[in-house]
């Protein structure tokens, strides 16, 4: 993928995003972790959370290894987090990653996680919740909103994606007859909602789906 730098600045200003804070939840795989290294690769400071925090720590190694050197060497810190957890345990998980870095510009809720005060922008990939949130948390000057993906490579797609009929699934049902990458298809919306020129817009679902969803019934019959 191209470093921030090497986009297009004017058409695309939210592929530089130096000085934001953003925390992800479900850091440790999949689509939690190819966000934080985009986020990093944009310029932000990310603190990765989930439970499993060996791969956090390799995760942080990865960012903090990686950019230039007038940066700030610690771009990346692990906190270990089970949002299934009891509210006394989420609660310090919360503390810590609030202390991390002093502030959180904006958390991409990929696994669920409840309790933030310390925030401005907040992505969620569970649709109901978040209008009612952003009602909610609009007054404190919070925004929400939600991505809908689609299909992507991670853990839990990765034996389906390696099925040979799925390519013929997205040939006859896909509107964009693809699945697409998570890389950009995922982090340019991630990149937008995280920076200022987002700062208008709170309580939509953006689905990003190749426009799978569009056809309502999967034509198996036809495959
Ligand atoms: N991939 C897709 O095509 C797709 C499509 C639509 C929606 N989604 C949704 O996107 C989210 C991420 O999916 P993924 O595909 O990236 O899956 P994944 O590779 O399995 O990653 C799931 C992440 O969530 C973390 N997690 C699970 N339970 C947790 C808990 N109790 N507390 C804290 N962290 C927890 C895991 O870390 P630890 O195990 O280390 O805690 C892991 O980092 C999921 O909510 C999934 O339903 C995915």
């Amino acid at each position: 993928m191209a470093e921030a730098g090497t986009r297009t600045p004017g058409l695309a200003p939210w592929n530089n995003l130096e000085g934001k804070i953003v925390m992800v939840t479900g850091a440790s795989s999949g689509i939690g972790r190819d966000l934080c290294l985009d986020l990093a690769r944009a310029g932000c400071r990310v603190i990765a959370a989930a439970r499993r925090t060996d791969r956090l720590r390799s995760l942080c190694e990865e960012i903090n290894g990686s950019g230039p050197s007038q940066r700030s060497a610690v771009r990346s810190v692990a906190i270990e987090l089970d949002v299934s957890a009891d509210e006394p345990s989420i609660a310090a998980s919360v503390q810590r990653a609030c202390d991390a870095f002093g502030r959180i510009d904006g958390l991409v809720n990929n696994a669920g996680v409840r309790g933030f005060v310390c925030l401005k922008i907040y992505i969620n990939n569970v649709v109901f919740p978040k209008q009612v949130m952003a009602l909610e948390l609009g007054g404190s000057n919070i925004r929400v909103n939600a991505i809908a993906p689609g299909l992507f490579r991670s853990e839990i797609t990765a034996a389906l994606m390696e099925k040979e009929w799925l390519n013929r699934v997205a040939e006859k049902t896909v509107p964009l007859r693809t699945y697409g990458t998570l890389d950009p298809a995922l982090t340019s919306v991630v990149r937008f909602l995280i920076h200022d020129s987002s700062s208008y817009v709170s309580g939509n679902i953006f689905i990003v789906d190749a426009g799978v969803t569009l056809p309502g019934i999967p034509l198996f019959s036809s495959l």
